[in-house]
Order: C-alpha cells, then structure tokens, then sequence
C-alpha cells in the first residue's frame, strides 16, 4: 500500500465559484472524486502495489504544518501540494516538508508564470519532484500519474536493493 497525501492550501475550498476565469468551474469535491476515481484505475490497471488516498484541505497555515509533520507516523509516502497562496510566502511550510523529508510534485492549477510578478517565485519549486502550473483540475491528474510512476520506480529499487540480503 502507498499512501498519498492530497494538500490543498488556502481558499482552494473555494473552487467552482472562485475566480471562475482563472481556476474553471471545477469544485475541490469533484477534483477529490476525479482523483480517487483515477486512484482505483491505477489500482485496477497495475498489481504492484496499491494506491491510497487522503485528501486534506486547510486554510490554516499551521493545520497544513502539523498534516506534514504527522504524514509519517500515518504511513504516509508522497504529497501532492497545491500550496496556492502559501506558495509565494511560506518558508515555514518549506521547512515542513524539508523536515518531514516528504517527497512531492507542486500543482497549480492556474499559470502562475502568466499571472502578477509575485506569483512567479514559489519556495517549494526548488526542493519538489516536479511542478505542474498552468494546466486546470487535469494538472492533479497528471501529478498522480507522475507519482504512480515514482512510486513503482522507487519499490522496484528497493526490490534490487534488497536482493542477496
Ligand atoms: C494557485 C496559484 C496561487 O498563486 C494562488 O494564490 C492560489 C491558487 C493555483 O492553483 O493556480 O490560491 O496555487
């Protein structure tokens, strides 16, 4: 089984009627079900390992600390992060995921390269997996993909690793 951590930042609960040019129509509910739904697929396409789930949503920039800090002890192995407006602001969110040694890919579901001059810097880029900007509720699903991908890469090395042990 690997769990993965779904973080979603401040005012992401707002989806669906937000700034609705900008980030779409989509809720965060539906991008949760879109999720789960690609999660049981993946599940059903592949016998390797399993796939699960938790999503998590705060406004709180302690709440979504004290997640991070507790992803371990919840058996918890990767993170997708929309840090929305912490993004560009907190380093106590960086020094979280740094300190929980927690790998993850950075979403955004608008271009935040497209948008004000203060979007463009983010204190997580340097120290993610990857970034996905700029490519709607869809960017989720491809930030899945990427760490089914990782996920299955990192269990097989762990297999050779452990061979003749
Ligand atoms: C966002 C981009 C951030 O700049 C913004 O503050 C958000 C959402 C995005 O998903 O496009 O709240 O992370």
């Amino acid at each position: 089984m690997a769990n993965v951590l779904v973080l979603q930042g401040p005012n992401l609960n707002l989806l669906g009627s937000r700034e609705p040019g900008l980030y779409g129509s989509v809720t965060l509910d539906d991008i949760s079900s879109m999720l789960d739904e690609h999660a049981a697929q993946l599940n059903e396409d592949n016998d390797e390992f399993e796939l699960s789930l938790e999503h998590f949503q705060s406004n709180s920039e302690s709440e979504l600390i004290d997640r991070i800090h507790n992803a371990g002890k919840d058996g918890i192995v990767f993170a997708l992060f929309n840090p929305a407006a912490f993004t560009h602001t907190s380093v106590a969110l960086r020094d979280a995921l740094l300190g929980a040694a927690l790998p993850f890919i950075e979403i955004h579901i608008s271009n935040v390269h497209a948008r004000e001059p203060f979007r463009r810097h983010s204190y997580f880029s340097d120290i993610a997996s990857g970034v996905i900007s700029g490519l709607g509720a869809h960017g989720y699903i491809l930030a899945l993909d990427a760490a089914h991908h990782w996920l299955g890469r990192n269990q097989s090395d762990n297999e050779t690793s452990g061979e003749g042990q």
